[in-house]
């Protein structure tokens, strides 16, 4: 017998690209390949990449560097590109970096077993269309591979709202929605094998509106209920979310599905109506503020996640300092901030950019804000009682980690543990990134 096929790969950007690359490990496993946690003893390695900032783009190249002497020890290894840096630079991958075997976009990998088959045959296939066919319709199918007790699912891809910095409507394109059923099928497989949490992920997923089992169009709340059926599954979440889309019936859902977890990911980018316009997010900052107040209002322990740019064009201090208030004003539990990164082709790259010594400061200022934000609120949780769903053994011996509901790493110390295992906890104490309990 022949020893399978390797797969390496290694996943840059977001959650669904860590969805999309367990997927890919999928279809190749169909052909005979298993996957491998070192690139030096694969056959095959695949980047799947990230295009949202100039800094996760370079680092394609960067890593192409490091990879290409693996291609004279093993003349058989394979380098394939996937991912949003696949979709928007293809070719020009293809001609600056002849390392390259395949490029293959977000919306094509269901084919990535006949474009290996292709270059074993001597070809450099690039395959970045948006094709008809819905991918997930042709992924190996049947319960998904074992892999703990949280996990991703893809209900919504693409992006309609073209905010001016953002290459996310062109690398993922127009916004679709998966079937209800083919995602209540594939939430049943996870929890077959295990799972206790999903998050749904999509780039705009509170947007949802796929075509539900009485033939008319689903809400993201209405998939959440229907999901909240399932009696093994124990926790959903949903990420990422834009604040005009927060409908009514989401809100609702908030304070009346108990399995809908209490921490939202709402990302606002800037606190100034002006750059905000001038981003074209089409909403407000007391919009979004009045957005949280009605989601606190039914349900008054979320926690809330955002994200922000600083340095956009044409921000000046007045605009910044409106984003250090609406920091303050929200009480964030984390929160990530960028600075701004003009993205060829979206409409803000035409516009002058501020020179990188006031990103840095802005930046700077902004996340120490920010931390000191966490640090607060994480601090509050020491003394607190919550609830933890452990995942996996820790560093120091016998301690186990998992989430609590708000999310927040929770690491517990008991030999009556295991992954799993859903635990009430009192908090003893708060470290930077975590926090410590003990059994209740
Ligand atoms: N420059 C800097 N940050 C960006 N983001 C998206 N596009 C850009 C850009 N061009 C940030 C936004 C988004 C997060 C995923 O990345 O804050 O919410
Ligand atoms: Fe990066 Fe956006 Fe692509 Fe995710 S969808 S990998 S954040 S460019």
């Amino acid at each position: 017998m022949t020893e399978p096929r390797k797969l390496f790969i290694k996943t840059y950007g977001c959650q669904m690209n860590v969805y999309d690359s367990e997927r890919m490990a999928e279809a190749m496993g169909a052909s005979g390949y298993v996957t491998t946690d070192t690139p030096e003893s694969a056959d095959m390695i695949l980047l799947n990449t990230c295009h949202i900032r100039e800094k996760a783009a370079e680092k394609v190249y960067s890593e192409l560097g490091r990879l290409k002497p693996l291609k004279d020890l093993n003349p058989e290894l394979k380098i394939g590109i996937a991912g949003c840096v696949a979709q928007a630079e293809g070719a020009e991958i293809m001609r600056r970096a002849p390392v390259v075997d395949l490029v293959v976009g977000p919306q094509t990998y269901h084919r990535l077993p006949a474009m290996e088959a292709a270059v074993r045959a001597g070809e450099r296939p690039v395959d970045t269309e948006f094709p008809s066919e819905d991918k997930f319709e042709h992924l190996p199918k049947g319960p998904r591979a074992g892999r703990g007790v949280a996990a991703f699912l893809t209900v919504q891809e693409g992006c309609d709202k073209f905010c001016a910095f953002c290459v996310v409507p062109y690398t993922r394109g127009a916004e679709v929605s998966r079937p209800a059923e083919r995602i209540l099928r594939e939430a049943r497989d996870l929890v077959a094998r295990g799972v206790r949490e999903i998050t749904l992920l999509g780039q705009n997923v509170n947007g949802y509106h796929g075509e539900g089992m009485d033939g008319r169009d689903w809400s993201l709340a209405r998939l959440v209920r229907e999901l909240a059926e399932i009696e093994d599954l124990w926790r959903i979440r949903y990420t990422t979310s834009h604040p005009n889309d927060m409908t009514d019936d989401l809100i609702a859902a908030h304070g009346e599905v108990d399995k809908l977890m209490p921490y939202l990911h709402l990302p606002v980018q800037s606190g100034s109506d002006k750059i905000l316009k001038a981003m074209n997010r089409k909403h407000t900052a007391a919009h979004y503020l009045a957005v949280l107040e009605r989601l606190r209002d039914v349900r008054p322990d979320l926690a809330v996640s955002g994200d922000f740019i600083v340095g956009f064009p044409g921000e000046d201090d007045a605009d910044f300092e409106a984003t250090l208030d609406l920091v303050r004003a929200v009480g964030y539990h984390s929160a990530f901030s960028f600075k701004y990164s003009a993205r060829p082709g979206t409409p803000a790259a035409e516009r002058p950019v501020l020179p990188d010594v006031i990103l840095n400061a802005r930046l700077h200022r902004l996340q120490a804000v920010i931390t000191q934000q966490q640090r607060m609120v994480q601090e509050s949780m020491v003394g607190r009682d919550v609830t933890v769903l452990f995942e996996k053994a820790a560093r120091m011996p016998g301690q186990m980690v998992g989430k609590s509901d708000y999310l927040h790493a929770v690491h517990v110390t008991d030999d009556a543990l295991a992954p799993g295992m859903l635990r009430r906890v009192r908090i003893t104490e708060s470290m930077t990134n975590s926090l410590n309990g003990v059994l209740l």
